[in-house]
Protein backbone atom coordinates (compact mmCIF):
# COMPACT_ATOMS: atom_id res chain seq x y z
CA UNK A 1 0.00 0.00 0.00
CA UNK A 2 1.08 3.59 -0.49
CA UNK A 3 2.10 5.62 2.89
CA UNK A 4 -0.55 7.66 2.59
CA UNK A 5 1.71 10.60 4.44
CA UNK A 6 0.14 14.50 4.04
CA UNK A 7 1.51 17.11 2.27
CA UNK A 8 1.87 20.58 3.47
CA UNK A 9 -1.42 21.52 1.13
CA UNK A 10 -3.99 19.69 2.08
CA UNK A 11 -7.76 19.57 0.65
CA UNK A 12 -10.48 17.49 -0.04
CA UNK A 13 -9.34 16.36 -3.34
CA UNK A 14 -6.52 14.59 -1.72
CA UNK A 15 -8.64 13.25 1.20
CA UNK A 16 -10.56 11.42 -1.62
CA UNK A 17 -7.87 10.27 -4.14
CA UNK A 18 -6.00 9.19 -0.45
CA UNK A 19 -9.90 7.38 0.42
CA UNK A 20 -9.50 5.57 -3.25
CA UNK A 21 -6.34 4.15 -2.65
CA UNK A 22 -7.18 2.63 0.26
CA UNK A 23 -9.81 1.10 -0.85
CA UNK A 24 -7.91 -0.30 -3.53
CA UNK A 25 -5.77 -1.75 -1.43
CA UNK A 26 -8.66 -3.03 1.25
CA UNK A 27 -10.25 -4.39 -1.80
CA UNK A 28 -7.50 -6.57 -3.49
CA UNK A 29 -5.86 -7.62 -0.16
CA UNK A 30 -9.70 -8.83 1.41
CA UNK A 31 -9.86 -10.93 -2.28
CA UNK A 32 -6.81 -12.36 -1.45
CA UNK A 33 -7.13 -13.50 1.93
CA UNK A 34 -10.94 -14.81 1.33
CA UNK A 35 -10.18 -16.65 -1.68
CA UNK A 36 -6.90 -18.34 0.03
CA UNK A 37 -7.81 -21.93 1.15
CA UNK A 38 -7.63 -20.98 4.65
CA UNK A 39 -9.43 -17.74 4.56
CA UNK A 40 -8.04 -13.96 6.46
CA UNK A 41 -8.82 -10.88 6.67
CA UNK A 42 -5.99 -8.19 8.07
CA UNK A 43 -6.64 -6.69 11.60
CA UNK A 44 -5.44 -3.40 9.92
CA UNK A 45 -8.59 -3.27 8.47
CA UNK A 46 -10.32 -3.60 11.96
CA UNK A 47 -9.48 0.35 12.63
CA UNK A 48 -12.11 2.55 10.86
CA UNK A 49 -13.49 4.91 12.41
CA UNK A 50 -16.02 3.01 14.29
CA UNK A 51 -13.57 -0.17 14.57
CA UNK A 52 -10.90 2.50 16.55
CA UNK A 53 -13.60 3.79 18.57
CA UNK A 54 -14.91 0.23 19.53
CA UNK A 55 -11.15 -0.55 20.07
CA UNK A 56 -11.24 2.38 23.00
CA UNK A 57 -14.00 0.60 24.51
CA UNK A 58 -12.05 -2.59 24.87
CA UNK A 59 -9.24 -0.90 26.43
CA UNK A 60 -11.81 -0.19 29.62
CA UNK A 61 -14.00 -3.83 29.51
CA UNK A 62 -13.53 -5.45 33.01
CA UNK A 63 -11.88 -8.67 30.77
CA UNK A 64 -9.65 -6.34 28.79
CA UNK A 65 -6.88 -6.70 31.14
CA UNK A 66 -3.79 -5.81 28.96
CA UNK A 67 -4.59 -1.89 28.99
CA UNK A 68 -4.87 -1.19 32.69
CA UNK A 69 -1.52 -3.18 33.29
CA UNK A 70 0.38 -1.76 30.88
CA UNK A 71 -0.66 1.50 31.72
CA UNK A 72 0.29 0.94 35.41
CA UNK A 73 3.63 -0.23 34.71
CA UNK A 74 4.11 2.77 32.58
CA UNK A 75 3.55 5.29 35.16
CA UNK A 76 5.34 3.27 37.79
CA UNK A 77 8.44 3.50 35.70
CA UNK A 78 7.67 6.81 33.67
CA UNK A 79 10.81 8.75 35.00
CA UNK A 80 13.19 6.23 33.84
CA UNK A 81 11.62 5.16 30.20
CA UNK A 82 11.21 9.19 29.45
CA UNK A 83 15.07 9.51 30.48
CA UNK A 84 15.52 6.97 27.39
CA UNK A 85 14.79 9.40 24.89
CA UNK A 86 18.01 11.86 25.10
CA UNK A 87 17.41 15.78 25.10
CA UNK A 88 15.56 17.09 22.11
CA UNK A 89 15.03 13.38 20.51
CA UNK A 90 11.62 12.05 18.79
CA UNK A 91 9.62 9.54 20.48
CA UNK A 92 7.94 7.84 17.57
CA UNK A 93 4.55 5.90 18.20
CA UNK A 94 3.47 2.95 16.08
CA UNK A 95 -0.08 2.60 15.95
CA UNK A 96 -1.03 5.52 18.07
CA UNK A 97 -4.60 5.92 18.20
CA UNK A 98 -5.94 7.85 21.10
CA UNK A 99 -2.42 8.07 22.40
CA UNK A 100 -3.31 7.64 25.91
CA UNK A 101 -0.63 5.83 27.17
CA UNK A 102 1.39 8.23 25.61
CA UNK A 103 0.66 11.21 27.40
CA UNK A 104 2.29 9.15 30.48
CA UNK A 105 5.63 9.20 28.79
CA UNK A 106 5.22 12.95 27.47
CA UNK A 107 4.84 14.01 31.06
CA UNK A 108 7.73 12.86 31.74
CA UNK A 109 9.44 14.18 28.60
CA UNK A 110 9.70 18.18 28.83
CA UNK A 111 13.18 17.29 27.45
CA UNK A 112 11.22 15.75 24.08
CA UNK A 113 12.55 17.46 20.84
CA UNK A 114 9.70 16.27 19.18
CA UNK A 115 6.50 13.30 19.07
CA UNK A 116 5.63 11.17 16.00
CA UNK A 117 2.12 9.30 15.98
CA UNK A 118 2.25 6.64 13.40
CA UNK A 119 -1.42 5.13 12.69
CA UNK A 120 -3.37 4.17 10.02
CA UNK A 121 -6.82 6.19 10.65
CA UNK A 122 -6.39 9.22 9.41
CA UNK A 123 -9.22 10.71 11.28
CA UNK A 124 -8.40 9.27 14.59
CA UNK A 125 -4.61 10.70 14.34
CA UNK A 126 -5.75 13.91 13.09
CA UNK A 127 -8.22 14.53 16.22
CA UNK A 128 -5.36 13.17 18.36
CA UNK A 129 -2.65 15.37 17.27
CA UNK A 130 -4.84 18.43 17.64
CA UNK A 131 -5.41 17.54 21.13
CA UNK A 132 -2.11 16.79 21.82
CA UNK A 133 -0.61 20.15 20.33
CA UNK A 134 -3.37 22.28 23.12
CA UNK A 135 -2.08 20.19 26.03
CA UNK A 136 2.04 20.17 25.40
CA UNK A 137 2.07 23.58 23.69
CA UNK A 138 6.07 23.53 23.30
CA UNK A 139 6.44 20.29 21.56
CA UNK A 140 6.35 19.41 18.11
CA UNK A 141 3.54 16.91 17.44
CA UNK A 142 4.49 14.79 13.86
CA UNK A 143 1.68 12.97 12.62
CA UNK A 144 2.43 10.34 9.98
CA UNK A 145 -1.02 8.87 8.24
CA UNK A 146 0.83 4.86 7.47
CA UNK A 147 1.11 1.39 7.80
CA UNK A 148 3.91 0.12 10.03
CA UNK A 149 3.77 -3.19 9.11
CA UNK A 150 5.15 -1.86 5.68
CA UNK A 151 8.29 0.42 5.23
CA UNK A 152 7.45 4.41 6.19
CA UNK A 153 8.59 7.10 5.05
CA UNK A 154 9.52 9.01 8.40
CA UNK A 155 7.71 13.01 8.29
CA UNK A 156 11.48 14.60 7.30
CA UNK A 157 11.42 17.24 10.63
CA UNK A 158 11.71 14.06 12.55
CA UNK A 159 14.25 12.30 10.17
CA UNK A 160 17.39 13.73 11.53
CA UNK A 161 16.68 13.33 15.33
CA UNK A 162 17.75 10.92 17.50
CA UNK A 163 14.74 9.00 18.33
CA UNK A 164 12.99 6.07 20.33
CA UNK A 165 10.22 3.65 19.17
CA UNK A 166 7.46 3.41 21.13
CA UNK A 167 4.70 0.21 20.17
CA UNK A 168 2.80 -0.32 23.38
CA UNK A 169 -0.53 -2.36 24.11
CA UNK A 170 1.04 -5.78 22.86
CA UNK A 171 0.42 -4.90 18.84
CA UNK A 172 3.83 -6.45 18.26
CA UNK A 173 1.60 -9.85 19.17
CA UNK A 174 -0.54 -8.80 16.06
CA UNK A 175 2.24 -9.90 13.53
CA UNK A 176 3.26 -12.92 12.98
CA UNK A 177 6.95 -13.77 13.83
CA UNK A 178 8.54 -13.07 10.14
CA UNK A 179 6.50 -9.58 10.25
CA UNK A 180 7.21 -8.94 13.91
CA UNK A 181 11.11 -9.61 13.04
CA UNK A 182 10.71 -7.16 9.97
CA UNK A 183 9.39 -4.83 11.90
CA UNK A 184 11.64 -4.74 14.68
CA UNK A 185 14.61 -4.58 11.76
CA UNK A 186 12.88 -1.39 9.82
CA UNK A 187 12.83 0.28 13.27
CA UNK A 188 16.48 -0.38 14.13
CA UNK A 189 16.93 0.85 11.04
CA UNK A 190 15.68 4.25 11.27
CA UNK A 191 18.42 7.28 11.20
CA UNK A 192 19.57 8.01 14.67
CA UNK A 193 17.37 5.06 16.32
CA UNK A 194 18.75 4.41 20.02
CA UNK A 195 15.94 2.53 21.53
CA UNK A 196 12.67 0.72 21.30
CA UNK A 197 10.22 0.43 24.11
CA UNK A 198 8.12 -2.27 23.53
CA UNK A 199 4.92 -3.81 25.11
CA UNK A 200 4.36 -7.33 25.28
CA UNK A 201 1.44 -9.71 26.62
CA UNK A 202 2.95 -12.58 28.39
CA UNK A 203 1.79 -15.92 28.55
CA UNK A 204 -0.78 -16.99 31.15
CA UNK A 205 -3.68 -18.85 32.03
CA UNK A 206 -5.76 -19.35 29.16
CA UNK A 207 -9.25 -18.91 30.45
CA UNK A 208 -8.13 -15.41 31.44
CA UNK A 209 -6.92 -15.00 27.94
CA UNK A 210 -9.73 -15.94 25.81
CA UNK A 211 -12.21 -13.58 27.98
CA UNK A 212 -10.02 -10.72 27.33
CA UNK A 213 -10.85 -10.88 23.88
CA UNK A 214 -14.14 -12.86 24.19
CA UNK A 215 -15.83 -9.99 26.40
CA UNK A 216 -19.54 -10.39 27.80
CA UNK A 217 -20.90 -7.52 26.51
CA UNK A 218 -19.73 -8.51 22.96
CA UNK A 219 -17.97 -5.61 22.69
CA UNK A 220 -14.66 -7.26 20.99
CA UNK A 221 -17.17 -9.35 18.92
CA UNK A 222 -18.80 -6.25 17.80
CA UNK A 223 -15.31 -5.03 16.87
CA UNK A 224 -14.37 -8.26 14.52
CA UNK A 225 -17.22 -7.94 12.90
CA UNK A 226 -17.43 -4.52 11.73
CA UNK A 227 -14.61 -5.53 9.31
CA UNK A 228 -17.41 -7.22 7.63
CA UNK A 229 -19.38 -3.94 7.55
CA UNK A 230 -16.57 -1.91 6.42
CA UNK A 231 -15.84 -4.17 3.28
CA UNK A 232 -19.81 -4.11 2.46
CA UNK A 233 -19.33 -0.30 2.58
CA UNK A 234 -15.69 0.55 0.87
CA UNK A 235 -14.53 -2.78 -0.82
CA UNK A 236 -18.36 -3.38 -2.40
CA UNK A 237 -18.84 -6.67 -0.90
CA UNK A 238 -22.43 -8.23 0.22
CA UNK A 239 -21.67 -9.86 3.52
CA UNK A 240 -24.30 -10.26 5.90
CA UNK A 241 -22.33 -9.52 9.22
CA UNK A 242 -25.43 -11.82 11.33
CA UNK A 243 -24.36 -14.81 9.59
CA UNK A 244 -21.04 -15.10 10.90
CA UNK A 245 -20.18 -15.85 14.79
CA UNK A 246 -17.46 -14.29 16.56
CA UNK A 247 -14.97 -16.93 18.65
CA UNK A 248 -11.54 -16.56 20.56
CA UNK A 249 -9.64 -19.83 20.91
CA UNK A 250 -6.12 -20.04 22.19
CA UNK A 251 -3.61 -21.73 20.12
CA UNK A 252 -1.05 -23.39 22.63
CA UNK A 253 1.40 -24.56 20.27
CA UNK A 254 1.84 -21.17 18.61
CA UNK A 255 1.26 -19.12 21.76
CA UNK A 256 -1.77 -17.06 20.45
CA UNK A 257 -5.11 -16.13 20.54
CA UNK A 258 -6.94 -16.82 17.18
CA UNK A 259 -9.76 -14.44 16.51
CA UNK A 260 -11.96 -15.53 14.36
CA UNK A 261 -15.36 -15.20 12.32
CA UNK A 262 -17.16 -18.54 11.68
CA UNK A 263 -19.94 -19.20 9.01
CA UNK A 264 -22.72 -19.76 10.79
CA UNK A 265 -23.87 -21.89 7.40
CA UNK A 266 -22.96 -22.86 3.51
CA UNK A 267 -23.34 -19.00 2.21
CA UNK A 268 -22.24 -16.96 -1.32
CA UNK A 269 -20.54 -13.29 -0.39
CA UNK A 270 -19.57 -11.06 -3.56
CA UNK A 271 -16.81 -8.69 -2.96
CA UNK A 272 -16.85 -6.40 -5.85
CA UNK A 273 -17.56 -9.08 -8.70
CA UNK A 274 -15.19 -11.76 -7.31
CA UNK A 275 -17.28 -14.91 -5.91
CA UNK A 276 -16.55 -16.01 -2.49
CA UNK A 277 -17.87 -19.34 -1.28
CA UNK A 278 -18.57 -20.38 2.73
CA UNK A 279 -18.73 -23.84 3.66
CA UNK A 280 -21.18 -24.34 7.21
CA UNK A 281 -18.56 -23.47 10.25
CA UNK A 282 -15.53 -22.34 8.01
CA UNK A 283 -13.79 -19.60 9.66
CA UNK A 284 -12.45 -16.27 8.43
CA UNK A 285 -9.31 -15.66 10.17
CA UNK A 286 -8.87 -11.90 11.14
CA UNK A 287 -6.71 -11.73 14.11
CA UNK A 288 -4.28 -13.02 16.03
CA UNK A 289 -2.53 -12.03 19.09
CA UNK A 290 0.84 -13.53 20.43
CA UNK A 291 1.79 -13.80 23.96
CA UNK A 292 5.38 -14.27 24.77
CA UNK A 293 7.75 -14.94 27.82
CA UNK A 294 10.90 -12.79 28.43
CA UNK A 295 13.13 -15.81 26.64
CA UNK A 296 10.76 -15.76 23.29
CA UNK A 297 11.03 -12.07 23.29
CA UNK A 298 14.75 -11.54 23.84
CA UNK A 299 14.88 -13.94 20.90
CA UNK A 300 13.24 -11.90 18.89
CA UNK A 301 15.10 -9.10 19.91
CA UNK A 302 18.23 -10.59 18.73
CA UNK A 303 17.13 -12.07 15.91
CA UNK A 304 16.56 -8.05 14.43
CA UNK A 305 19.41 -6.56 15.63
CA UNK A 306 18.33 -5.22 19.72
CA UNK A 307 19.29 -6.26 22.72
CA UNK A 308 16.90 -6.34 26.06
CA UNK A 309 18.28 -3.67 27.99
CA UNK A 310 15.82 -3.89 30.77
CA UNK A 311 11.95 -4.88 31.28
CA UNK A 312 9.09 -4.09 33.76
CA UNK A 313 6.06 -6.08 34.61
CA UNK A 314 3.76 -6.21 36.95
CA UNK A 315 3.25 -7.87 40.11
CA UNK A 316 0.86 -10.67 38.63
CA UNK A 317 3.35 -11.46 35.62
CA UNK A 318 0.29 -10.56 33.41
CA UNK A 319 2.57 -7.92 31.00
CA UNK A 320 5.99 -6.45 30.42
CA UNK A 321 7.57 -3.17 28.64
CA UNK A 322 11.04 -3.94 27.50
CA UNK A 323 13.35 -1.52 26.77
CA UNK A 324 15.47 -2.46 23.77
CA UNK A 325 18.65 -1.52 22.54
CA UNK A 326 20.59 -1.72 19.31
CA UNK A 327 22.77 -5.18 19.69
CA UNK A 328 25.54 -6.22 18.04
CA UNK A 329 25.00 -7.10 14.73
CA UNK A 330 24.11 -10.73 14.94
CA UNK A 331 27.60 -12.96 13.52
CA UNK A 332 26.21 -16.27 14.14
CA UNK A 333 28.83 -16.14 17.22
CA UNK A 334 26.84 -16.12 20.23
CA UNK A 335 29.22 -16.47 23.39
N1 LIG B 1 -2.91 -5.38 20.43
C1 LIG B 1 -4.18 -5.74 21.02
C2 LIG B 1 -4.10 -7.17 21.51
O1 LIG B 1 -3.68 -8.04 20.82
C3 LIG B 1 -5.24 -5.56 20.01
C4 LIG B 1 -6.55 -6.18 20.34
C5 LIG B 1 -7.24 -6.23 21.49
C6 LIG B 1 -7.34 -6.85 19.43
N2 LIG B 1 -8.41 -6.86 21.34
C7 LIG B 1 -8.49 -7.25 20.09
C8 LIG B 1 -7.16 -7.12 18.10
C9 LIG B 1 -9.48 -7.94 19.43
C10 LIG B 1 -8.15 -7.79 17.46
C11 LIG B 1 -9.28 -8.19 18.12
O2 LIG B 1 -4.43 -7.41 22.64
Amino acid sequence: MTVLRAPASSGAAREAAQESVRNAALRAEAIAGLTAREKSLAPKWLYDERGSALFERITGLPEYYPTRTETAILRRHAAQLGSLVPPGGALVELGSGASVKTRILLDAGAHFGAYVPIDISPEFLTRTAEDLRRRYRDLPIIPLTGDFSRPLNLPGAALDLPKIGFFPGSTIGNLDPAAARALLERVRGWPGTEGFILGVDLVKDPEELVAAYDDAQGVTAAFISNILVRLNREAGANFDPDAFAYEALWNADLARIDMRLVSTRKQVVYLSGTRIDFAADEPIHVSASRKYTGDSLAALATASGWRVAQSFADEGNRFLVACLVPGRPSSGTES
